[in-house]
């Protein structure tokens, strides 16, 4: 009997590790393990496309010149060498093919393809090398085929999507402008937990459906201008087309790229709608008129800081106080929002400071608002974890206060006291400041 019943032990435990062991290497299909998520998988790999070849970003800029150029100058181009991104990206807690879903978001920039999941494990991805890798298309990062270049599911041959129709182009087109509008929602209207530590937060396109607009993120970051679709040397009529730079916040990840930023659309989503001394008593008013989502929106990270200071007579800063409006994220040991006060569509935020110490002696008070991306204790962590960055971007991770701009003044007002009237520094002059400025 005492033997029997040790076989039997020895039975059961073979199979239980049998099949723990089983799960625990099963190749589960990634759509298991993240149903409906476009973010899941690169968009398929795509042919050469007809009338073009390979559906890189330069082979479009063949034929749409400007396009091209302002498409190079926005963030989107620069999402993979983005030094933020790479920093991100080497961490240990990353699981990099996600994060390159959507950085890069099309299988042609892949080496590798992700197959499936072992035991289900988003830490344990099965990898293949990639015959249809491009090396020059992955550093496009967010490529003009994001959006534009899809597979006929009939024909197996890649297509154009377009927004506007009754052009002719020398490659297949299809018009879809839903579809390129809404586009934008699978990256920028993601909040999904991964796990206690990693936690996905962008909800622009939720922030924007609340407002009640017919308004789109097209109508604002892809301001309308006439032109030629092309190249001049291609004799195409004038039509209304749309600015591909993809302005945000006004940090923009290289120092080069602030002299661009105004012209590609740049604006405030903020109005310093009041700003005033009286009764002893600074008032000011912030309103987000010109953004149909919060100030700030998407990354948790960003905030804007205010900024007033009291000068005397000799140009001295006698007086000064800061104030914050963002998020506040606690990422460890577990992440969770502590705090929200951005600013919604339409709202106001108001900042009264009473009791000013040495009043009398202020002639002018200065405010500033500044746009902040990156803090400056989060790039010092950067360097010190740089050792784990691949070397293409180690280096410059390692100069990262040098070459990233951390943060943009996007309104500056000087109020004087005597008159009791303020004037407004021209959005141009900040640009040429913050081309020099560093850190937070
Ligand atoms: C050989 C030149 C050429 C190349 C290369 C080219 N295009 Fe075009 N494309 C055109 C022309 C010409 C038109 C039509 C312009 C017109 O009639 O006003 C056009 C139209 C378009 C349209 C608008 C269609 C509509 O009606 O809304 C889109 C979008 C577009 N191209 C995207 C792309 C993308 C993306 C690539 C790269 C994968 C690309 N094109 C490569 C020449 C080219
Ligand atoms: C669902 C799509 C999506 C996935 C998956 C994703 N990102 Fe992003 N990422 C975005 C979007 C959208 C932004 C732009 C947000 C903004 O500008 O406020 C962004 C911005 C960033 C930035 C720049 C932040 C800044 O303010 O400059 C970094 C760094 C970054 N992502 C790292 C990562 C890492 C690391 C991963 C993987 C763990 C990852 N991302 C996965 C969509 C994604
Ligand atoms: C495939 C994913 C993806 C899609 C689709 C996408 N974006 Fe982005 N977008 C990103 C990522 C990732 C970043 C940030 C890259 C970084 O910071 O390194 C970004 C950055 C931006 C920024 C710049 C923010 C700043 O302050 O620099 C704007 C504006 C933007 N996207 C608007 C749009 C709009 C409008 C659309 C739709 C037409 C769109 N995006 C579609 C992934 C995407
Ligand atoms: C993040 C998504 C996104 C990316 C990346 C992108 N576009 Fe567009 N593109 C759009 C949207 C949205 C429209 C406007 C559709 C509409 O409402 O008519 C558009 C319009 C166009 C048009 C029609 C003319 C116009 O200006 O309206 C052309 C041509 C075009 N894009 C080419 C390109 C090329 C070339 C690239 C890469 C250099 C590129 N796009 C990158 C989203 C994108
Ligand atoms: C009515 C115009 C408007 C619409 C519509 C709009 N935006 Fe914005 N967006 C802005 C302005 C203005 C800013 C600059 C805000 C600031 O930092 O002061 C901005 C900033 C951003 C940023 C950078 C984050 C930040 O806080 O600065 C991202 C990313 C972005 N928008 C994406 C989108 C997406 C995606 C949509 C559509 C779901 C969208 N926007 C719709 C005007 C708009």
């Amino acid at each position: 009997m005492k033997q029997f019943f040790i076989l039997f032990l020895l039975i059961s435990v073979t199979i239980v590790t049998g099949y723990y062991l089983y799960e625990n290497r099963r190749e589960v299909p990634i759509e298991e393990v993240f149903p409906g998520k476009s973010w899941a998988k690169p968009i398929p790999s795509l042919p050469d496309l007809k009338g073009v070849g390979a559906p890189t970003a330069k082979n479009c800029g063949n034929c749409h010149t400007e396009i091209y150029e302002e498409w190079k100058l926005s963030t989107h181009a620069n999402a993979l060498s983005d030094v933020q991104f790479q920093s991100e990206l080497a961490k240990s807690s990353s699981p990099k093919w996600i994060c390159l879903n959507c950085h890069i978001p099309v299988q042609n920039q892949r080496e590798m393809v992700t197959t499936a999941l072992r035991g289900g494990n988003y830490f344990d991805p099965i990898e293949v090398p990639n015959p249809n890798f491009n090396p020059e298309m992955k550093e496009e990062a967010i490529t003009c085929a994001t959006c534009h270049v899809r597979v006929d599911k009939e024909s197996h041959q890649s297509y154009v999507i377009g927004g506007s129709g009754g052009t002719s182009p020398p490659h297949p087109v299809q018009i879809n402008r839903e579809f390129l509008k809404n586009r934008c929602n699978d990256c920028h209207n993601e909040t999904y937990t991964l796990n206690e530590s990693l936690v996905c937060s962008f909800q622009t396109g939720t922030e924007l459906k609340s407002t009640n607009t017919d308004k789109s993120c097209v109508s604002c970051h892809l301001p309308e201008v006439k032109r030629s679709f092309v190249k001049s040397s291609l004799h195409r009529p004038v039509r209304v087309a749309h600015k591909h730079g993809f302005i945000g916040g006004g940090v923009p990840k290289r120092f080069d790229l602030y002299k661009d930023q105004i012209r590609l659309g740049y604006k405030p989503g903020l109005v310093l709608s009041d700003f005033k001394w009286e009764n002893e008593k600074i008032l000011l008013q912030l309103q987000n008129q010109n953004a149909n989502h919060h100030v700030t929106s998407g990354d948790p990270e960003r905030f804007y800081r205010f900024v007033i200071e009291g000068i005397d007579q000799y140009g001295n800063v006698i007086y000064r106080n800061e104030s914050k409006v963002g998020q506040e994220w606690e990422w460890s040991p577990k992440a969770k929002k502590i705090s929200d006060l951005r600013i919604p569509n339409g709202e106001t935020f108001k900042w009264e400071l009473p009791s000013i110490p040495k009043s009398n002696l202020i002639t002018k008070f200065r405010f500033q608002a500044i746009h902040v991306r990156l803090k400056d204790i989060t790039s010092d962590y950067m360097i010190q974890s740089s050792n784990a960055v691949p070397e293409t971007y180690r280096n410059k991770v390692k100069q990262i206060k040098e070459i990233y701009p951390h943060s943009s003044i996007v309104i500056e007002s000087i109020y004087d006291v005597k008159s009791k009237s303020r004037k407004d520094t021209p959005l141009e002059s900040l640009f040429k400041r913050n081309e020099k400025r560093r850190g937070e």
